[in-house]
């Protein structure tokens, strides 16, 4: 094994858009250090730089969006982590809607888009870590098959580092929670005992 540098090694991360209202206008950034944290309440965590522009409406609001772009989204999607709103407005980029939560702008061309509600804010270093609870989840109609996400329907971006590069998801390997069964069985026991969180 080669010892390399320390660093974000745990790939691929998800791309979003993170939005915010300054101002009264909606501003979003692109954001890979995303990840759910909590089951229930559904929670989510992002490791933002606090001297981004958006961060300035989440702090101000408590509130913020995140939205899953697709692949074909991804040239708007780059553009919104190169330019700042500090210096460029980002607000006419998209088709905005809203949801219940004041400052939590969501984009319609995202397949995937959710309220979010600050519940904390931890200065990590470079980035603050933004906790938020997970208020309510928006999905396109088409993208809907029985009140569920079909995942298949959407393709997410996602990113490695520190090349940098932009991926899309790879082929389905099998299903989670029942794969492990077969694994369970050969080491002799029945895998009765498996259950989902
Ligand atoms: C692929 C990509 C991923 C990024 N991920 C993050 C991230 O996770 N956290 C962060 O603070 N900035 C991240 N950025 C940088 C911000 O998106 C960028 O600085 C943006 O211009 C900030 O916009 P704002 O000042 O309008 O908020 C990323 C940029 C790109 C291109």
């Amino acid at each position: 094994m080669k010892r390399l540098e320390p660093g974000p090694f745990i790939v691929p991360m998800p791309i979003v858009l993170v939005g915010a209202d300054i101002d009264g206008r909606p501003n979003f950034m692109t954001a890979a250090f995303v990840a759910i944290s909590n089951y229930e309440p559904p929670m989510v965590a992002c490791g933002l730089n606090p001297a981004h522009r958006t961060c300035d409406g989440i702090v101000a609001n408590k509130a913020f969006s995140i939205c899953v772009p697709s692949v074909d989204l991804v040239e708007v999607v780059d553009y919104c982590g190169i330019a700042s709103g500090h210096k460029e407005d980002k607000s006419g980029l998209f088709r905005v809607f809203r949801g219940d939560l004041p400052g939590a702008p969501m984009i319609e061309e995202c397949a995937l888009c959710a309220e979010c509600r600050l519940v904390g804010a931890t200065p990590l270093g470079v980035d603050t870590l933004f906790v938020a609870e997970i208020a309510c989840v928006h999905a396109k109609d088409e993208c809907v098959v029985n009140d569920r996400v079909d995942w298949s329907k959407i393709s997410p971006l996602l990113f490695t580092f520190p090349d940098p590069s932009y991926w899309r998801l790879g082929g389905y390997v099998g299903k989670a929670w029942h794969i492990g069964k077969t694994y369970h069985a050969k080491k002799g026991t029945d895998g009765a005992g498996a259950t989902t969180r």
